[in-house]
């Protein structure tokens, strides 16, 4: 269970409540990380648990879906317990719940959303069920140097590859999107074909810097394309050929190839995304979803970004990957607006904002 550290934990006697503040309870379980967190106004954690489920899904390549739900059924009460536990407060503390809603896989979601309707029930307090993509943007308000409104955001994770401009923070325009894998997804891809195993992003992260990406040269899709979208599938299956075609020695090659796969991902996820400020006249840019974890990504961003005069908002690596303090965060934004969820509203695993 991975524990964000907490300097701002309250005392469990006296809560240390001031009656102004909207204390939410967050919940995630729409993958394979059963998360939640409790986090002040929007903006400040008290306490972030993330139980993963990595070593269940790591001997099948990817996420089993029977086996993520009974795993976020076994976790999920044990998780919320610390969350409160870690901030120092007791469930009568919160004010409300924001729980994920989709989109992700239905069993799993479900696991959360049931819990956090029953929770909320039980306490007679507000909850709100909440778009998984609107919280990863909302992730960078967690950080002392939120951007301004407007800005361009880049959503790039597992299942998703998106460019937004968000003007508030529940409103966005979106620019473009994969027409196929998502960034994350094509990681996932490329390393399972060279055995690198799952998740794969954080394994390529690690290798690719042993590598030479200038050794093999892959395409950049999309990149000469007008469009914010993006393609990931044939350079996928172009780092396949590439091993189909060197299937004596590839093995070897193995840095060089997860380097130049990286840097064709990295040029092409940079140049939309500063192309997308242009075209908008922001000058804030944010990078959000487990992607932007990668040192690669984070580094040629901010570079690039420097030579047009933006300024990147990166959140720190534990606000990357999926979590329930980002879910708590936009929340907040939602319940502050009045918006709350009812005891007939369902999950869903498909979406587009
Ligand atoms: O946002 P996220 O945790 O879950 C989804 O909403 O999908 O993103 C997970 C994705 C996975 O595809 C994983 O391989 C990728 O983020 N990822 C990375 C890195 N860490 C996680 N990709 C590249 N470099 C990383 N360091
Ligand atoms: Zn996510």
């Amino acid at each position: 269970m991975q524990r964000l550290s907490n300097k701002n934990s309250r005392c469990r006697e006296c809560s240390g409540k001031n009656k102004s503040e909207m204390i939410i309870l967050g919940i995630e379980t729409s993958c394979d990380e059963t998360a939640a967190s409790v986090v002040v106004d929007g903006k400040k954690i008290l306490s972030s648990v993330i139980s993963s489920q990595i070593d269940v899904h790591h001997p099948y390549g990817g996420v089993v879906p029977e086996l993520a739900s009974r795993k976020h059924v076994e976790a999920i009460a044990p998780v919320v317990n610390t969350a409160l536990s870690d901030a120092g407060i007791d469930s009568k503390a919160l004010d409300a719940v924001a729980v994920t809603r989709g989109p992700g896989l239905v069993g799993a979601l479900l696991v959360g959303f049931c819990f956090a309707k029953a929770f909320a029930f039980a306490l007679e307090i507000p909850w709100v069920g909440i778009n998984h993509l609107e919280g990863h943007v909302n992730s960078v308000f967690l950080e002392s140097d939120p951007p301004p409104f407007p800005f361009v955001a880049l959503l790039a994770s597992g299942g998703h590859t998106s460019i937004y401009h968000v003007t508030s923070h529940t409103r966005y325009e979106l620019m473009g999107q994969t027409r196929d894998d998502a960034a994350g997804e094509a990681y996932d891809k490329v390393a399972k074909m060279l055995g690198l195993g799952y998740p794969g992003g954080a394994a390529i992260d690690r290798i690719a810097k042993k590598g030479a990406p200038e050794n093999i040269s892959f395409p950049r899709p999309f990149i000469d394309k007008s469009t914010f979208d993006f393609s990931f599938s044939g350079l996928k299956t172009a780092v396949r050929r590439y091993v189909q075609i060197h299937s004596d020695d590839y093995l070897q090659r193995i840095p060089d190839i997860v380097a130049g796969f990286q840097e064709a991902v990295v040029d092409v996820l940079s140049y939309k995304i500063i192309h997308a400020a242009m075209v908008k006249r922001c000058d804030h840019v944010a990078i959000v979803g487990g992607v932007a974890a990668n040192k690669r990504l984070r580094e040629k961003i901010r570079h690039d970004a420097e030579q047009k005069k933006l300024t990147v908002h990166i959140p720190s690596v534990e606000l990357c990957g999926d979590n329930a303090a980002m879910i708590a965060a936009i929340g907040y934004h939602y319940l502050k607006n009045g918006v709350v969820s009812d005891l007939g509203d369902d999950v869903f695993s498909r979406v587009k904002i």
